[in-house]
């Protein structure tokens, strides 16, 4: 069902007492002053655990960055999907820029990620974004519609169900230059089109697309304020409760 959510991308950020602050320190303002959208949280793997016991889940979802593509075994260092779940969270950022850019995240791989993912009962929340040599060639829609095709287009109209996309500009991620909200309006609403032209009518209206690149406080009220944004994948300002609760506030 389409939710209005902020959810927070912790990325490489906070030991695990700095996390574990932080997450209280949001789950007490928000119970002070509950939020008007859904909340997630997604951290590094070392803080679910803790963090999972801190937040109401009433309040704040909580999240992994990533996770395997394998099941189990002999793999040094992963973390499967399983383990995630496992920890208390309920969400899956997949796809990330940083992931595919530094970590060599294929389609394949992410089609494999997804799959497992989705069979231990995580949501997730899947990005996809051009970068700015893309942009500049007038080849982001091309680009975003193959992201969408290589990953996500084998998933049944169920599991479809269970994915939240991010569009994220690669051009745009902690740059501080942030799509204008009409850009932003322009790609999710192709995004939409593209998931209707794939899974139906009901589905595209269903799914909910966050926006994610330099998403402030400051323009949170005018990006959010676009019918198929339905929200934001934070990056740098998830990193301060203030922050953060000023772009959640932002639905108010
Ligand atoms: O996943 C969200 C992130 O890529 C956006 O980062 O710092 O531009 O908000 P930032």
């Amino acid at each position: 069902m389409r939710k209005k959510i902020v959810a927070g991308n912790w990325k490489m950020n906070k030991n695990l007492q700095e996390g574990v602050a932080l997450a209280k320190e949001l789950n007490e303002k928000l119970t002070a002053d509950a939020p008007k959208c859904d909340v997630v949280i997604c951290t590094p793997f070392i803080h679910l655990a803790s963090v999972a016991n801190i937040l109401n889940p009433e309040l704040i979802g909580l999240g992994a960055e990533d996770c395997a593509n394998k099941e189990k075994g002999a793999y040094t260092g992963e973390v499967s999907a399983e383990m995630v779940k496992s920890t208390g969270a309920q969400y899956v950022i997949l796809g990330h820029s940083e992931r595919r850019a530094y970590y060599g995240e294929t389609p394949e791989i992410l089609r494999e990620k997804v799959n497992l993912a989705l069979a231990n009962g995580l949501e997730v929340i899947f990005c996809i974004g051009e970068v700015l040599e893309e942009r500049e060639a007038n080849r982001q829609n091309e680009v975003v519609k193959a992201q969408l095709e290589d990953s996500l287009f084998d998933l049944t109209a169920e599991q479809f169900s269970h994915i939240i996309l991010a569009y994220e500009p690669v051009w745009a991620i902690g740059t501080g230059k942030t799509a204008t909200s009409d850009q932003a309006e322009e790609m999710h609403a192709f995004i939409r089109q593209t998931i209707a032209d794939k899974f139906g009518a009901e589905a595209a209206e269903n799914v909910s697309i966050l926006y994610g690149g330099s998403c402030k406080s400051s323009n949170a009220k005018e990006l959010f304020s676009k019918p198929d944004v339905d929200g934001g994948l934070i990056g740098g300002a998830a990193l301060q409760a203030d922050d953060f609760k000023g772009i959640i506030d932002a639905w108010k």
